[in-house]
């Protein structure tokens, strides 16, 4: 119950990582505000949850992130935690990307975290203190073939998550990063099932064999060190980049 009382917001909650953290976060005794672009994934999402509301949520659109979290602080009275953490994935060489592609990416993912520190540091500093975990990936910190821009945006939110956790450190707010290697979800399952020639196992096999561990990752093994980032137990912790990779970055 190490989240006990706790609000969280989070975006990309209808799949995923995200919703993975909900699902851990509420189980740790915590209320979560579900966003995602799809409606409807959200609402399943927080269906389940106890206390939980679902928000709909374009993180490229400043407007929409304001409201989505105004919407949450009004319903809860507070937001103690956050995970920012709506992507999407796209891969080719570099000459095949157009500005508008690239643009897509960057503000998916560095945009939407951006925003979310716009619209929730306020309300932090207002309550003299909150936790937030941004996501990065091993892309932040190792090239991947036709990953460029992604690999760019993950490694932007890595430096302005250290930036801004240097700034708002004295307010009691901590941020810190995840960075995951390839774990199960929405985003990779076509990956893997192209990877597996149509076969989703043996796709994931396959990208498993990339790292020491020898398997790919599941949701909850992001969900419960993020939520122990999120919780008081790393009250000291801030800035910092914590790799969940089985391994897949020290060789
Ligand atoms: N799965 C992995 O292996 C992995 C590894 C490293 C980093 N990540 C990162 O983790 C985060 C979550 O990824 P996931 O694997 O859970 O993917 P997912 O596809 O399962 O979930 C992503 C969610 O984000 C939502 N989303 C996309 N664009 C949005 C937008 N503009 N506004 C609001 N919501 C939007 C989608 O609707 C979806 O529900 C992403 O930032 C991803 O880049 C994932």
């Amino acid at each position: 119950m190490r989240n006990k009382g706790k609000v969280l917001f989070t975006t990309g909650a209808g799949s995923g990582l995200a919703r993975a953290v909900a699902q851990r976060f509420t189980r740790e005794g915590g209320r979560v505000a579900v966003a995602d672009f799809n409606l409807e994934a959200a609402k399943k999402t927080a269906a389940d949850l106890e206390g939980a509301i679902a928000l709909q949520v374009d993180v490229t659109s400043e407007d929409a992130v304001k409201q989505a979290v105004g919407a949450a602080h009004k319903h809860f009275g507070r937001i103690d935690c956050a995970f920012p953490a709506a992507g999407i994935a796209d891969f080719a060489p570099i000459e095949d990307w157009s500005l508008e592609r690239f643009n897509r990416m960057i503000s998916t993912h560095l945009g939407g975290t951006f925003l979310c520190f716009k619209y929730l540091i306020p309300i932090m500093k207002a309550q003299r203190g909150g936790a937030i975990v941004t996501v990065a990936s091993v892309a932040a910190l190792v090239a991947q073939s036709g990953n460029a821009p992604y690999g760019a945006a993950k490694n932007g939110i890595l430096q302005l998550s250290r930036q801004v956790a240097a700034d708002v450190a004295a307010d009691g707010i901590r941020i810190n990063i995840v960075a995951p290697g390839s774990i199960q979800t929405g985003m990779t399952e076509p990956l893997y099932v192209k990877r597996g020639d149509g076969d989703l196992a043996k796709g994931a096999a396959m990208s498993g064999k990339r790292c020491p561990m020898n398997r790919v990752g599941q949701p909850d093994e992001i969900a419960a060190p993020v939520c122990h980032l999120l919780s008081d137990e790393a009250s000291y912790t801030t800035g910092h980049c914590m790799v969940v990779d089985g391994g897949q970055t020290i060789v």
